[in-house]
């Protein structure tokens, strides 16, 4: 008989290891599967998060502000610098630095709490009495059963129809992680996270970049005045951003990539750049999952279905993360491991959909939570906005990164918090209070009457706060 857990969790990215930890906290026995190798074969626990999506892309994206701020930014603080040059196999080798940081600090994490890690590739093999029995398949072979699975096997870069990634010259994200030179011409597809978060850390590094969005709307997803705002600044810095594009034919000429496409219009462009990322959404990772040995369903677009509660349609089976619906965000992943492992326990495990962050690590950043105006509006709603801009903010001031705004919207005759909106310096950060504020069902008054540091970037927070009552004391 294979070993006999209470839970066994497929996949040990932000969904999957957190879940794994939780539940071991809650006093079961419990395994994690995951196959993610490194480049010496190694396991590598994290999932996209950790290997080739949040950790190693804010690591870039720290590394080409510095490079920028020394380049452009030290002179008018009185900092000159004689001879400044590139060193990118320094700085893509302390990428990879932090990255492995991660990987074992999850090691590390699994045996503190008594989770049983196994490398290689989980799959269903059957469901019996004892529960489901999970095959691994690495250079060996076994099996364990779990009572109770989570399936946490997060996603992958969806290509372009026709257009295999090979990493050399069309990239998804892992490839736009590690280019050895930095691109004279870069062209990205796709105008979301991921084309503006590494159009950025290249531009920064020297690449001309070029960024064609099928959507004529910048960021649809981003309060209008937000995005509006936000695509100003990004145009001022050099991306350039085409809309309302559609892209035909793309040819890997080895050494370069030629994409033929249409412009907003109608009119027949084509662009040559030296590397392609493509960026255009991602697809659930299912496939080696063999879940129709046990009959898993999965939803019309390919996720496995999953209730409000991430339960699938098998009993004792659950699916959190990427690899189900609602936003691809480690922090949501990490929310319902959580929350699966609570229920699992009997206890009451919750996710609130509508207080999760977004924050797009650009230079400003982009972060929200709640709705947008547009929704709002969509939906009927009465409320009123108020906003602040850093410009009238001291710290900004200071900090010589005076771009963007806070923007609050509040509900008309409650004042109760509905949005919060914000690009800008720190932004990242600031978030967190609109998120708590937002979970405890704050009114635009609350935070208004709430001190907050001077001189901090948290006091564009009150002031948008105050704002929406028409009464900013510094603007
Ligand atoms: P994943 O992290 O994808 O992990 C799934 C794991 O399961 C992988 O290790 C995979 O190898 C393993 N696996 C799959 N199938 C099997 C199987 N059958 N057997 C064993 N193992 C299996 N989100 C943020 O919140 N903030 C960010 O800043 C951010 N930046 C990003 C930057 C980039 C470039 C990318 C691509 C994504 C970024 N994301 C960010 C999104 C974030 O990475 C994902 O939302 C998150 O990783 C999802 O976690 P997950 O646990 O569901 O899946
Ligand atoms: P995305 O959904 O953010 O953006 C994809 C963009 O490509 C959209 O604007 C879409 O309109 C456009 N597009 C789609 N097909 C196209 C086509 N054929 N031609 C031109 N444009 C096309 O997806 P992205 O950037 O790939 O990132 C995937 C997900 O990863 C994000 O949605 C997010 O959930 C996660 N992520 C999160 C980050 C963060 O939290 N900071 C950073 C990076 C990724």
């Amino acid at each position: 008989m294979s070993k006999q857990f209470d839970v066994v969790v497929i996949g040990a990215g932000p969904g999957g290891y957190i879940a794994a930890i939780r539940a071991a906290q809650l006093g079961f026995k419990v395994a994690c599967i995951d196959a993610w190798k490194n480049a010496k074969g190694e396991p590598a626990p994290g999932g996209t998060c950790t290997n080739v999506g949040c950790i190693p892309s804010k690591a870039l994206l720290q590394s080409s502000e510095h490079y920028e701020h020394a380049g452009h930014s030290f002179a008018e603080h009185g900092i000159d610098i004689k001879s400044m040059h590139l060193n990118l196999p320094r700085m893509l080798k302390r990428k990879d630095h932090v990255v492995e940081q991660n990987n074992a600090g999850i090691l590390f994490l699994f045996k503190k709490n008594k989770v049983s890690f196994f490398h290689g590739q989980g799959s269903f093999a059957k469901a019996d009495a004892n529960g489901y029995e999970i095959k691994i398949t690495s250079a060996s072979e076994e099996s364990i059963t779990g009572k109770h699975i989570i399936i946490a096997t997060g996603s992958n870069a969806r290509a372009l129809p026709g257009t295999a990634f090979d990493e050399v010259n069309i990239l998804s994200n892992d490839g736009a992680l590690r280019i050895g030179d930095v691109p004279k011409k870069l062209g990205v597809i796709g105008a979301g996270v991921i084309g503006l978060e590494m159009g950025s850390v290249w531009r920064r590094l020297g690449a001309e970049v070029t960024i064609l969005e099928g959507l004529p709307t910048f960021l649809g997803a981003v309060d209008e005045q937000i995005a509006k705002e936000a695509h100003k600044l990004f145009t001022k810095q050099g991306l350039n951003i085409h809309l309302g594009v559609k892209v035909g034919a793309i040819k890997n000429n080895k050494k370069t990539v030629s994409i033929a496409y249409t412009d907003a219009g109608g009119t027949e462009q084509s662009l040559e750049v030296d590397k392609l990322i493509v960026s255009i959404g991602r697809l659930p990772n299912t496939e080696g999952l063999n879940g129709a040995a046990v009959g898993l369903k999965l939803d019309e677009k390919g996720f496995v279905a999953v209730d409000e509660e991430c339960k699938t349609n098998l009993p004792n089976v659950w699916a959190v993360g990427d690899v189900v619906r609602g936003p691809m965000l480690a922090h949501k992943a990490e929310e319902e491991g959580v929350a699966v492992a609570e229920r699992i326990a009997g206890q009451h495990g919750h996710v609130n959909f509508n207080t999760i962050p977004w924050v797009i690590y650009t230079s400003p950043e982009i972060a929200w939570v709640g709705q947008t105006e547009q929704q709002l509006k969509a939906a009927g709603r009465s409320y009123k906005a108020g906003t602040f801009p850093f410009m009238a903010n001291g710290r900004a001031r200071a900090l010589g990164d005076t771009s963007g705004m806070v923007k609050f919207l509040a509900d008309a005759t409650t004042d109760e918090i509905l949005g919060v909106h914000m690009v800008g310096p720190a932004v990242s950060e600031l978030i967190a209070e609109a998120v708590v504020a937002m979970e405890f069902r704050a009114s635009a008054e609350d935070i208004a009457r709430i001190c907050h540091a001077h001189p901090s970037l948290s006091e564009a927070t009150k002031e948008a706060a105050l704002a929406v009552d028409k009464r900013t004391l510094n603007f």
